[in-house]
């Protein structure tokens, strides 16, 4: 069988579990890798200058809450709250990466990836903000990181924010709700670029903005947990209208920190800073235009909220048409500083929807919103599911979506260049299952099968520079806390120690362009090209 497993895979087994156990993993592998079938994915069919990376975020690994000098932050004082975060849990000690962070860089440099993803904790370096001190501390553990990375070859790809920020931001003004925000991220910003910009090339400025809103001004759901019915029933908030008063002065914060970076830091650092959004691909439900329509709304009214203004200096007509009158204006200046201000996109993608129109077809109350695009979404067509399932439910597997959404962003945004800086897979929910979280042949599957669409993609012209797989190691999970898994390696919450999954494997094997590892094809959901569709 051409796929057993070398003597060095073996070497790497022994070294990090039970030879046993590791050796019955293997097997397991070889048995599945047997019966499954499928073109092969590999390194090389990806551009020589493509960079492989993984990432991770500050407040989803690092713990050490309130160690040297850090302060409480939003996430800090939400999960304190009880019945915010399922199971009571909360991001104190997460990973407990502040204290472990050599051994996870020794981690990623054995997966053999080019870059790492990581962001910066804002409460770390900036305890209060804008109206304290700089925290030296905090300044040192990331430079110590960003040594490390550097003297290992690996290229830090840097987020400044990742939904963590000083809660006394919140406390005094209400943090993003308030134009005073924009000022605090812009000092922050530029605490970043001075104090580490010579050793990062790659900036970004925000994590997934379009989420962001929706999830903490929308449904409520994240702090500062914001909303007003029918899409929650929270103290207080304005699920209308909150959300695109957030976005704009989230813009506007963007378009600051870059004219400032690139004004005072860029020639000289020779970086590029983009920003990440969250990229969800809509397709029609049925072929009719209404629908179609509904998809092309969609896509408009949650990626070009954010990046048309940061490419072309407005929001999107679409967005202009049918809420025309709700949405702020940028002055001619802001205009002038928001056009142009990325020099990449930051895409990160799981899954595709269903969009079905209801502009002009009956949707319940929630659907039939103006700050969504008048559209609903659902994950099933004719009694059938768009993909298989995973941990969380409304991301199902499809990976044609990667393919699609990237050939969206090159026809609206001039094939601007673009990060895949996320995509990943987190199994089920099963109770009590660890063990066989270790072998997870589903999230290899995953990732070639999103590869594989990739690929195809950037093979039609799409100017895709990289892709990172979410996440290195399994983590706090937001509100779903630790029971959802996205790592390659897994963490065992007692001890805390790391244990490689099948697909850390996998991933360093695809890395060294090993091209035994079929396309595992056992799911009904297939990767098909535009040609197929
Ligand atoms: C996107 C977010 O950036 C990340 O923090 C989160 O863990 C993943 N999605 C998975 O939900």
């Amino acid at each position: 069988m051409g796929h057993a497993p070398t003597v060095a895979s073996m070497i790497w087994c022994n070294s990090v579990v039970s030879y046993n156990y590791c050796k019955f993993q293997w097997l397991l592998l070889c048995c599945f890798l047997f019966l499954a079938h499928g073109e092969n994915i590999k390194r090389s069919d990806f551009p020589d200058e493509f960079l492989f990376g993984v990432g991770t975020s500050a407040y989803q690994i690092e713990g050490a809450y309130l160690e040297d000098g850090k302060s409480l932050n939003n996430w800090d004082v939400f999960s304190l709250s009880p019945g915010t975060i399922r199971n009571g849990d909360n991001g104190f000690i997460a990973d407990d990466h502040y204290h472990q962070y050599l051994k996870d860089i020794e981690l990623i440099q054995s997966l053999g990836v080019d870059t790492y993803r990581f962001s910066i904790s804002w409460s770390r370096i900036l305890p209060r903000g804008r109206f304290g001190d700089v925290n030296p501390d905090g300044i040192m553990f990331y430079n110590k990181i960003l040594d490390e990375l550097v003297s290992r070859g690996i290229k830090p790809f840097v987020t400044i924010y990742h939904f963590d920020f000083p809660q006394e931001l919140q406390d005094r003004y209400g943090s993003w709700l308030s134009p005073l925000m924009q000022e605090d991220y812009v000092h922050y910003a530029d605490t970043c670029f001075k104090n580490f910009g010579d050793r990062v090339k790659y900036w970004t400025t925000m994590n997934e903005p379009n989420l962001f809103t929706q999830m903490a001004y929308q449904n409520g759901r994240y702090p500062p947990a914001r909303c007003s019915q029918p899409f929650g029933d929270c103290p207080a908030g304005n699920s209308d209208t909150e959300p695109i008063v957030v976005m704009h002065n989230m813009l506007l914060a963007h378009g600051k920190a870059v004219n400032l970076y690139r004004r005072d830091y860029q020639h000289e650092q020779g970086g590029s800073v983009g920003i990440v959004l969250d990229c969800l691909m809509y397709e029609p439900l049925t072929d009719n235009e209404l629908d179609q329509e509904a998809a092309r709304r969609g896509l408009a009214f949650s990626i070009g909220w954010a990046l048309d203004p940061l490419t072309f200096g407005d929001y999107p007509s679409e967005m202009r048409q049918y809420i025309g009158n709700q949405l702020p204006q940028f002055t001619s200046a802001e205009r002038k500083f928001m056009r142009n201000s990325i020099d990449f996109i930051g895409v990160n993608h799981y899954s595709t929807t269903y969009a079905k129109d209801c502009l002009y077809s009956d949707c319940s109350i929630s659907a039939n919103r103006a700050t969504k695009g008048f559209l609903d979404t659902t994950s099933e067509r004719d009694g059938v599911q768009i993909g298989e399932l995973t941990g969380i439910s409304s991301l199902r597997v499809v990976p044609r979506g990667i393919g699609e959404v990237v050939e969206y962003l090159k026809e609206r945004y001039d094939n601007k260049p673009m990060f895949i800086t996320e995509n990943g897979y987190s199994e089920p929910q099963t109770e009590g299952q660890d063990q066989d979280a270790i072998q997870d042949f589903k999230r290899i599957e995953f990732h070639q099968m999103y590869l594989s669409s990739l690929a195809q993609a950037i093979r039609d012209g799409a100017n895709v520079k990289g892709y990172f797989v979410w996440t290195l190691m399994d983590d706090f999970e937001w509100i779903i806390g630790y029971r959802i898994k996205f790592g390659l390696y897994y963490i065992d919450r007692q001890t805390l120690a790391r244990v490689p999954k099948m697909s850390a494997k996998w991933y360093q094997d695809f890395l060294k362009n090993n091209t035994q590892t079929p396309v595992i094809r056992l799911s009904s959901e297939l990767v098909h090209n535009k040609a197929d569709s």
